[in-house]
């Protein structure tokens, strides 16, 4: 068996148990909504031991409607929401796909579908859709068809598939028994008392249980009502732990906010806060933060290579400029689907990082792989879903305590991970010798932060007027120079990823280099301007602007001395460490592009063709 380490952004739920569990699956599929997606579809077993399979293109909402029409019952089903691969948003490419009397969901690519179709159109089979997935469940069902229990089915028909999957299958033939099997696409499995569930994510189910099983590469298992049997990648039955996974809030509630993404600008002085438990004392970063082998390894490192995608890259960016500025560390930075793909040169002594909020990005997670075999001192990643690939396959993690992050547009994740940053940064600059008043220097500002962070969030009745001045507009330019730089960047992917607008971001030294020709009165330019040593040479680029007739919004500290005037409008923000600026100075960029999508009407937490986890390359 071939396997191609990538995985895919659909979801999958499952369930078997002695009550209906069709309202199970929805709130399920409705608990993944968050992932992105384009159809959905559910499939039960009902007591006839007949298949009942409703699909339809469009959100859960559109299947219920397809239910409540015609509706199904049953007490073994799955479900599933696609994100179109192979073949365009559709009821008949939706997922479960059938074969007599076999449903299945899969979440992944299966690579050598083409000579599994032309096989399979061999021995009679008919498609009704377009998609890879279908080939699975035909030839789960020639091999059962070959007199193969379910069970041995999948096992043998895994063993002939190249590339990634995740997959729940059912037999009407067989109704007391769900099967599954993971390779490359994530998998867990929840116990219940005497009922039991299969999850792409175990957020799906925690309304029915908190204790979780989780599939490791090549694992098929069977679960019925009394329990679970787990087989690995060579057929032997193993034991794999339960995991109880603690009740934190519940995430999929917005709770008085109207999107998750607002929730999650607003939770952040209390995310903020909890990354920092426990990791600072009064004037230190504590041995513990980062872990005794952290500690074992921060002395060697000589550089460190930080890997990432899309804001989580953003904040690899921000660490560059601390680690070298405090301790004299060489930091590159790579999104992760261009340094996989080239070959790299790596210095003895190179820690390699990667930063994801999912853990499960899939070419973060390539990466990752591909690292372990190039002589990276060690790996570790900073990130923050506990028990994620990229935390199981890392030598160190420093988890972000951000909870979980629902709207597609990162935010609370994006900041936590930022202070995660910092603290690896300081510890490391301190094995590097970096003196103690300055560590108590960074540290005193880190206490500062959560109260902060409320005060920037207080921001948004001013942020919210602002926006109007955005809504119309189809360009943006977003500016900041040295650190800033890169939040400039984060601002501008907030804004186009949810309002739609394009938006670019530069460092304000490089206008002159090119940006400059497109500046008009049609083009708001956004600055980060906190009170820094670059501020003056800030204020020129921004003379280059005004003299092109370009509209400023300039973010600055009453400190920076700008004033409003025709032409210039300025945000004041409270004033703030140096050292905590580039976490601050986010949160009205947050705002702004939140208000500036509720003008425009679009959809905040699940923007258009955007997934919340990328797992296809
Ligand atoms: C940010 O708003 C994005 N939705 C996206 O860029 C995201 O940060 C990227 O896909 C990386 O995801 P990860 O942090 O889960 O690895």
């Amino acid at each position: 068996m071939k396997i191609k380490k990538e995985v895919n952004m659909c979801g999958i739920v499952g369930a078997l148990a002695q009550r209906n569990v069709n309202e199970i699956l929805l709130e399920g599929l409705r608990r993944l909504e968050y992932r992105g997606y384009d159809s959905a579809g559910v499939c039960l077993v009902d007591g006839e031991q007949q298949l009942q399979l409703r699909k339809s293109q469009g959100k859960v909402a559109d299947l219920e409607a397809r239910l409540h029409d015609n509706p199904a019952a049953g007490r073994l089903g799955i479900a599933h929401t696609r994100w179109a691969t192979h073949g365009v948003p559709s009821d008949h490419n939706s997922h479960p796909h059938v074969s007599g009397q076999i449903a299945l969901v899969h979440n992944g690519i299966i690579e050598n579908y083409r000579d599994l179709r032309a096989r399979l159109l061999g021995l009679g089979y008919e498609f009704a859709s377009d998609t890879d997935t279908e080939t699975v469940v035909h030839l789960i069902h020639s091999l059962t068809n070959e007199g193969m229990t379910l069970l041995e089915a999948v096992t043998a028909a895994t063993a002939e598939l190249e590339g990634a999957y995740a997959i729940g299958v059912i037999s009407a033939d067989e109704p007391q028994t769900l099967v599954c099997a993971r390779s490359g696409s994530p998998l867990v499995i929840g116990v219940g008392i005497e009922e039991n569930f299969i999850a792409s994510d175990p957020m799906a189910l925690r309304q029915v249980t908190d204790r979780f099983v989780f599939l490791e590469e090549g694992d098929v298992a069977q679960v019925s009502l009394e329990g679970i049997a787990v087989f690995d990648q060579h057929g032997e039955e193993v034991s794999r732990p339960v995991h109880k996974l603690d009740g934190g809030h519940d995430a999929a509630d917005k709770g008085r906010y109207r999107h998750f993404m607002q929730k999650e600008i607003f939770e952040q002085p209390e995310v903020v806060k909890a990354t920092l438990a426990g990791r600072i004392g009064a004037h230190t970063v504590l041995p513990e933060a980062l872990g005794a082998r952290a500690n074992e390894i921060l002395p060697e490192v000589k550089q460190v290579q930080i890997v990432a995608c899309g804001t989580s890259y953003h904040a690899g960016l921000v660490a560059r400029y601390w680690l070298e500025d405090w301790a004299g560390i060489p930091c590159a930075v790579e999104v992760a689907s261009e340094i996989r793909y080239r070959k790299t040169a790596v210095r003895p002594g190179t820690l390699f990082v990667t930063i994801s909020q999912s853990g499960e990005t899939a070419d973060t997670l390539a990466a990752l792989r591909q690292a372990k075999e190039l002589g990276y001192l060690a790996s570790m990643t900073i990130c923050n879903v506990p028990n994620s690939s990229l935390v199981r396959e890392s030598e160190l993690s420093l988890m972000t305590e951000a909870g979980p992050e629902i709207g597609v547009a990162s935010t609370k994740a994006f900041t936590t991970q930022l202070v995660a940053l910092q603290l690896f940064c300081i510890a490391l600059a301190k094995a590097n010798g970096m003196p103690a008043d300055k560590e108590a220097e960074l540290v005193g500002a880190l206490h500062q932060l959560p109260e902060l962070m409320e005060d920037f969030t207080g921001l948004d009745q001013l942020v919210k007027a602002t926006s109007e001045a955005f809504a119309e507009k189809h360009h943006t330019l977003f500016l900041g120079r040295g650190v800033e730089y890169p939040i400039a960047l984060e601002g501008a992917l907030k804004l186009k990823e949810i309002s739609y607008i394009h938006a670019e971001a530069y460092p304000a030294g490089e206008l002159k280099h090119g940006p400059l020709a497109l500046v008009d009165a049609d083009m708001p330019v956004v600055v980060v301007a906190p009170n820094n040593e670059l501020l003056e040479k800030l204020k020129s680029n921004l003379q280059e602007v005004r003299a092109r007739g370009g509209e400023l919004f300039v973010f600055a500290s009453p400190r920076a001395g700008f004033a409003s005037e025709p032409g210039v409008t300025v945000v004041e923000v409270p004033d703030a460490p140096d050292s905590l600026a580039p976490i601050l100075y986010t949160v009205p960029l947050q705002l702004l592009s939140y208000h500036v999508a509720l003008l425009k009407g679009t959809d905040v937490d699940q923007p258009r063709n955007l997934a919340k986890s990328v797992t296809v390359e």
